[in-house]
């Protein structure tokens, strides 16, 4: 007899943790050729957060983890698996996410890094589905962490106003339940051809770390602000027509949409090709910048906490970044 009885993937606890260090645009203004109106009137940006010297995406992710497994309500030696989505790795190696299973003490998790710049944590979410979906794991964290701080040309104008710190996290939990609910499906996709849109081209596999490519910023952030613009409108469109289409959903069924907050002319050019009314778009990017792999979590812990996320309501996650990548996920709260 089927039961209808399935194996979901549902959202048991959000944190978040942020550098208590303020840059604001006046702050900027001081250093950089640029104006608090020009970074407010084309990116949204007000101020965003600095990580201190003995702070690191680790101990961001640390901090935002132990507030996710307190709202999930489990002990650290529940966890399965971490997963640190981060571009900015405290070094190269063992792991960020090796360093955060240790500051947790979470003894039996397995633990590592994955790569997708600002879509790290939709692919990391992704990953996590897989391992709960198949039965394999019953609570695993995912973390978005980052120190984009230490990898912006803070001479470059072009790019540093756009980038601040911070980290946000989630556990996910099997749960066997009839109805659909919980994490409904995820969209992930890149494409490497347009990897020179936005790129920290200092080699370590392909040459050796030498002081002229230091000298040279090969290992600060070079992007291509106006293509990434543009690449950025239409994968997040695509990707977020993808996902309601899959679960055989519209627009109109949406409750909240948290978008990647790299670029609020971005968030807007989005939502309103898809049709989606201001008032279902969560923004915080005034106040954070783009935190790359943690503007998500961040979003989505704020998002719950301020109760903008009912439950049965479906909430749409989309992203783009460096890769290219870009991702989706809908979740039915
Ligand atoms: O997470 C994904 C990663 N990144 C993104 O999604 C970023 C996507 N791109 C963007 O957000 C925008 O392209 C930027 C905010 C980076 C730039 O905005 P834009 O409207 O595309 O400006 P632009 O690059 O076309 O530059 C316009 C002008 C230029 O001056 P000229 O050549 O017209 O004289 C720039 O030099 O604005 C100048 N400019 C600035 N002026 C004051 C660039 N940055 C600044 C600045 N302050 N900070």
């Amino acid at each position: 007899m089927n039961t209808g009885i399935k194996i979901r993937a549902e959202i048991a606890g959000t944190g978040m943790f942020l550098p208590r260090k303020v840059l604001t645009n006046a702050d900027l203004e001081k250093t950089l050729d640029t104006s608090d109106e020009w970074i407010r009137t084309r990116t949204g940006i007000c101020e965003r957060r600095i990580a201190d010297e003995d702070e690191s995406s680790s101990t961001l992710a640390i901090q935002a983890g132990k507030m996710a497994l307190e709202s999930a309500k489990i002990l650290p030696n529940e966890l399965d698996l971490i997963i640190v989505c981060t571009s900015t790795p405290d070094i190269l190696f063992p792991a960020t996410a090796c360093f955060v299973q240790n500051g947790l003490d979470a003894i039996n998790a397995a633990a590592y890094d994955i790569s997708a710049v600002c879509s790290g944590f939709v692919f990391g979410l992704s990953i996590a589905e897989q391992y709960i979906k198949s039965g394999k794991y019953r609570y695993v964290l995912i973390v978005g962490s980052e120190t984009n701080s230490r990898i912006v040309d803070w001479s470059d104008r072009s790019t540093c106003i756009l980038f601040g710190d911070g980290a946000g996290a989630i556990v996910l939990k099997k749960n066997e339940i009839n109805e659909p609910r919980g994490l409904l499906s995820t969209h992930i996709h890149s494409d490497g051809s347009k990897s020179d849109l936005i790129i920290v081209p200092g080699g370590i596999g392909k040459k050796n770390i030498s002081h002229e490519a230091i000298d040279r910023k090969e290992y600060f952030i070079h992007m291509s602000g106006n293509s990434t613009f543009k690449a950025a409108v239409k994968r997040m469109v695509e990707v977020s027509k993808e996902a309601l289409d899959f679960n055989e959903l519209s627009v109109e069924d949406i409750g909240l949409v948290i978008p990647h907050q790299a670029n609020r002319r971005i968030i807007d050019a989005v939502t309103e090709k898809l049709g989606i009314p201001q008032e279902k778009i969560f923004i915080n990017i005034e106040k954070y910048g783009n935190t790359s792999s943690a503007s998500i979590p961040i979003a989505l812990h704020e998002a719950s906490q301020a109760s903008l996320i009912k439950p049965g309501s479906l909430i749409l996650l989309v992203v783009v970044g460096a890769g290219l990548t870009w991702g989706a996920a809908l979740i039915r709260w």
